[in-house]
């Protein structure tokens, strides 16, 4: 059993804490979006361990709330096993500071004992983007290295985090077994889904909650809400780096014709723009814009699938013939062929669903006549979403995170690394500047966010 959490600090204690650097001294109170205070007088201390601890967004938003809570909190054990969230934990918690390996190799007993249990573990096996495979996965097995250290260490209190897709994975049975699991080693647990947005960062992130206290049930409800807009976390200094795509958009849209769009050739919608809008690949006339218009629209029509006698696709190359059903035109083939030959269209056979060996998968139905159909390819810009400054951000995952932009009298850029921390509400003085625009963004796009941890920190420390 460790010490108890909240401990009155006596003389000699002080000694205990003497080597760690005051977290006031290292996150600095100067953010829009975080108000981080820091401790004015230390009244108790307590200690608490980092696993998965990535670029550290658990532990910024623990201390924060430990500071405000006048409690001295002193990481005892972090692990993590990605070269660069380590270099990232290092560079802002001190280079002295021991990120341990996999946590699956260090044996329970060697880890010292401590108040509080952090975790945010990987979430792959229950995220919709995942496989689903879930619990039996080996990174669900993660869930039972978290399990085996509470069952030996018995610290106070616990915070995991984890996607939302958890709460519904295997129709709740994941969850369920998971509660099950923790309350059996005498823990009062509780969990919420909560949404980043309410807690004053501006992006939606909705993440499962769960709590565990071996004295408290720890409330996930009515905090205070917090609302913040993309507008407060623009670098308004930072460069605009020109490229072709940027240039064509400035020429093409105003800055606020661009807010809230993507640049996407899947689907139609108001809300995208298209490479023959910006005529990106070439000129494109005004009947042209008008045929892939339609042609996006159309090919995604389950009659077409019935005509052609295949298994519906989304997204179906449409003959010469089929076109001119919906869109007359004397030179309709001139204009398709043009398409084709600059890139906006491809001419080919649909492709039919088959199955071998139990795996199914898509393959060219060579009997069904080709077609012209819209290049989709997925995030196939250098720019897939330009944020709209009176909104919130869509929740970024790090595949996309490179791919945001901003909408500026100066121009269209991508967000900056420093924009990126605050999109996740990280305090300013908390960087990154010892990575690649690229390692930045991947730690980013699977952070915790501070303010969220913070919030629910602060309950399960009172
Ligand atoms: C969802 S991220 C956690 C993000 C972190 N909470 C933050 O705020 O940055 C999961 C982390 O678990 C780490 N990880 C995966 N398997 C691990 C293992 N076996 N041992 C230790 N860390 C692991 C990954 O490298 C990744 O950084």
């Amino acid at each position: 059993m460790s010490a108890s959490s909240k401990i009155k600090l006596r003389a000699n204690e002080a000694d205990l804490f003497a080597d760690v650097v005051p977290i006031e001294s290292r996150l600095k109170p100067v953010t829009a979006i975080t108000s981080f205070v820091p401790a004015k007088k230390v009244t108790s201390v307590c200690t608490f361990i980092d696993l998965f601890s990535g670029m550290g967004g658990t532990r910024v938003g623990f201390e924060l709330a430990c500071a405000e809570s006048n409690v001295a909190a002193r990481c005892v054990f972090s692990s993590d096993i990605k070269a660069h969230a380590i270099a990232a934990y290092q560079y802002n918690f001190g280079h002295a500071e021991k990120v341990h390996g996999d946590i699956t190799a260090i044996p329970v007993d060697s880890l010292p004992n401590f108040d509080y249990l952090l975790a945010g573990f990987p979430c792959q096996p229950f995220s919709a983007a995942g496989k689903r495979k879930g619990f039996l996965d080996e990174r669900g097995g993660l869930f039972f290295a978290i399990l085996s250290i509470l069952r030996q260490k018995k610290p106070q209190g616990f915070l995991l985090e984890n996607v939302e897709g958890l709460a519904t994975h295997d129709k709740g049975q994941t969850l369920q077994h998971i509660l099950v699991e923790l309350e059996k080693l005498g823990y009062q647990v509780t969990w919420k889904i909560l949404d980043a947005a309410e807690f004053g960062v501006p992006q939606q992130r909705r993440r499962i909650y769960i709590t565990g206290h071996l004295k408290n049930k720890i409330e996930l409800d009515n905090f205070a809400t917090h609302r913040a807009s993309v507008a407060q976390i623009v670098e308004h200094d930072a460069p605009v780096v020109q490229t072709k795509l940027t240039k064509l958009l400035a020429e093409k849209f105003k800055p606020e014709q661009m807010y809230g769009k993507a640049i996407k050739d899947k689907r139609g919608g108001g809300n995208n723009i298209h490479s023959w809008d910006l005529e990106l690949k070439g000129a494109v006339t005004e009947a042209q814009r008008e045929l892939l218009t339609l042609l996006l629209k159309q090919r995604r029509y389950k009659k077409w699938a019935a005509q052609k006698g295949i298994t519906w696709m989304d997204g179906m190359p449409l003959t010469l013939d089929e076109i001119s059903t919906f869109f007359q035109h004397p030179a309709l083939k001139n204009l398709l062929d043009d398409l084709t030959d600059k890139g906006y269209l491809t001419f080919e056979h649909p492709r039919e669903l088959v199955s071998k060996n139990g795996i199914t998968s898509r393959e060219a139905a060579l009997h069904v006549p080709k077609g012209y159909n819209i290049v989709a390819g997925k995030l196939s810009f250098p720019i897939a979403k330009i944020l709209d400054p009176k909104g919130i951000a869509p929740t970024l995952v790090a595949t996309e995170y490179g791919k945001i932009a901003l909408s500026l009298e100066a121009g269209v850029r991508k967000l900056t690394v420093r924009e990126g921390l605050r999109l996740s509400g990280y305090p300013e003085s908390y960087k990154l500047d010892n990575l690649s625009y690229r390692d930045a963004f991947d730690l980013i796009g699977n952070t915790v966010m501070p303010p969220v941890i913070k919030a629910i920190a602060k309950r399960l420390i009172a």
